[in-house]
């Protein structure tokens, strides 16, 4: 079973996410053994719940609180979304670490507060182009794992998804090569979770990285606004 992930970060109001969903949905060829995550932005969720009651397609928040309610002005809550149905939450995305100095031990939180709540974390780890060119890659993904797996079950209710910082978003996207040996890499310390890759996933690259050993989908920034790429890059999988 492979997922791809939609994570559409701050683009499609409730009205765009509605008519993307329409077409996507119309023109999607089912498979059992693939699964459709879409992460639109928290004014969206409701939309997109909507759009997607009664298919198998699932859905979740791009970020959420690590406490479930109170004084948190601007956060989101997973337990209310789960209200709606979502099932998983991106944590820790590198945009999140970068633009919004989320840290370490807050992404631990995250992480502890939906596993408790059963929602499904697809927790991003990943290193900056400094860490790679000074050979710190493994080092960078030991240290994130370590740190912000403490009390985290590694054996349900977590996927992750090895996403280098230089390569999102800027169509430099890692070598197969790259990719095999951090996802063999992570899967070691990890042996039980789904490893999703992300960094500029695009419908000409999806089938080879699909195929590379321990990476058991795709998290997809840009490709996965347009309709059509999106549904190549589903279709590109060739397991399903
Ligand atoms: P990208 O983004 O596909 O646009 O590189 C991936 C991500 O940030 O998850």
């Amino acid at each position: 079973m492979k997922i791809i992930a939609a994570n559409w970060k701050l683009n499609k109001s409730p009205n765009q996410a509605r008519a993307f969903l329409k077409a996507f949905k119309e023109r999607y060829k089912n498979s059992s053994s693939q699964q459709v995550l879409f992460f639109p932005p928290a004014v969206s969720l409701e939309a997109t719940a909507n759009a997607l009651a009664g298919t198998s397609f699932g859905f979740g928040f791009q970020n959420t609180c690590f406490e479930n309610k109170g004084a948190f002005t601007g956060e989101n809550s997973a337990e209310m979304g789960r209200e709606l149905g979502a099932q998983y939450a991106l944590v820790g995305h590198s945009e999140r670490r970068s633009l919004f100095e989320e840290t370490s031990q807050q992404i631990n939180k995250k992480l502890l507060n939906l596993q408790a709540l059963g929602v499904t974390p697809i927790h991003c780890i990943g290193e900056t182009l400094e860490d790679r060119d000074q050979g710190r890659t493994k080092e960078t993904l030991r240290r994130q794992l370590e740190s912000e797996h403490q009390g985290i079950s590694k054996t349900k209710l977590l996927v992750l998804a090895y996403e280098p910082v230089w390569a999102i978003g800027t169509g430099r996207v890692a070598s197969l090569e790259q990719i095999a040996e951090a996802h063999f890499f992570i899967q070691s310390l990890c042996p039980e979770s789904l490893i999703l890759y992300g960094g500029s996933v695009k419908p000409e690259n999806s089938k080879d990285i699909l195929n590379v050993k321990f990476v058991g989908g795709l998290l997809i920034g840009g490709a996965s606004l347009e309709v059509d790429s999106l549904l190549q890059i589903c279709e590109s999988d060739s397991s399903r």
